[in-house]
């Protein structure tokens, strides 16, 4: 009985996230915004358009994250390391929240192609959790990798002008890059090359149609 319910309570867990992430507004931080008492500079009409472009990149970057780990919570077995996972996982969900928060200021919207990304890395994410907790781990950390070099990317392709969605994609990038080393130093397998060029080419097709979609 006390499984059943169990069970019961896991299914509306994974529901109430997958709503939380997928809502537009529904997430909500755990930690104050990054960008509390930044001010923007001056932004033409263009210049913000291209930084809610960059911003709905970084969100749903985050709507795939929270994906990734639920699809490895479902089936990984991650003894040691759950408590850690869903540290990262709420950590992602600051990030979220954040860069939703900011593509409402920039007056601008969440992708429409994120629930068809969220399944998509939900399912990559349940099968590096079936493979293995090493293989899940080393997933966390090549993923987390990827996002560095991306944020580092944008953060030099956000206007001058645009400081606010800077103050948060610095906070992002500082907690990536924990997750990361925190995913290798619990055993994550390091990926061979030819299977991070494979992800990198993947997220140039999320990048590329999420900046306008
Ligand atoms: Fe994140
Ligand atoms: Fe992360």
């Amino acid at each position: 009985m006390s499984r059943q319910l169990s069970r019961t309570d896991n299914l509306i867990q994974q529901f109430d996230t997958i709503l939380r992430t997928l809502v537009p507004h529904a997430a909500s931080a755990s930690r104050a915004n990054p960008a509390v008492g930044t001010q923007d500079a001056e932004m033409t009409d263009a210049e913000r358009r291209h930084a809610a472009g960059l911003m709905r990149i970084n969100h749903t970057g985050e709507v795939c994250a929270q994906a990734l780990y639920q699809g490895q919570g479902a089936t990984a077995k991650l003894h040691e390391t759950r408590e850690q996972m869903e540290q990262a996982a709420a950590e992602e969900i600051d990030h979220l929240a954040w860069c939703d928060e900011r593509l409402c200021e920039l007056n601008d919207r969440t992708s429409y192609l994120n629930p068809a990304f969220y399944a998509a890395s939900f399912g990559m994410g349940a099968l590096a959790g079936k493979l293995g907790d090493n293989i899940s781990l080393g997933f966390v950390a090549a993923t987390e990798e990827q996002v560095g070099r991306h944020l580092d990317d944008h953060m030099h392709k956000l206007p001058v002008g645009d400081r606010r969605s800077r103050a948060i994609l610095e906070q992002v990038r500082t907690d990536e890059a924990h997750h990361e080393r925190w995913a290798l130093e619990a055993g994550g397998s390091r990926f061979p090359a030819p299977l991070k060029f494979g992800m990198r080419m993947m997220s140039q097709v999320m990048t590329r149609s999420v900046y306008k979609l």
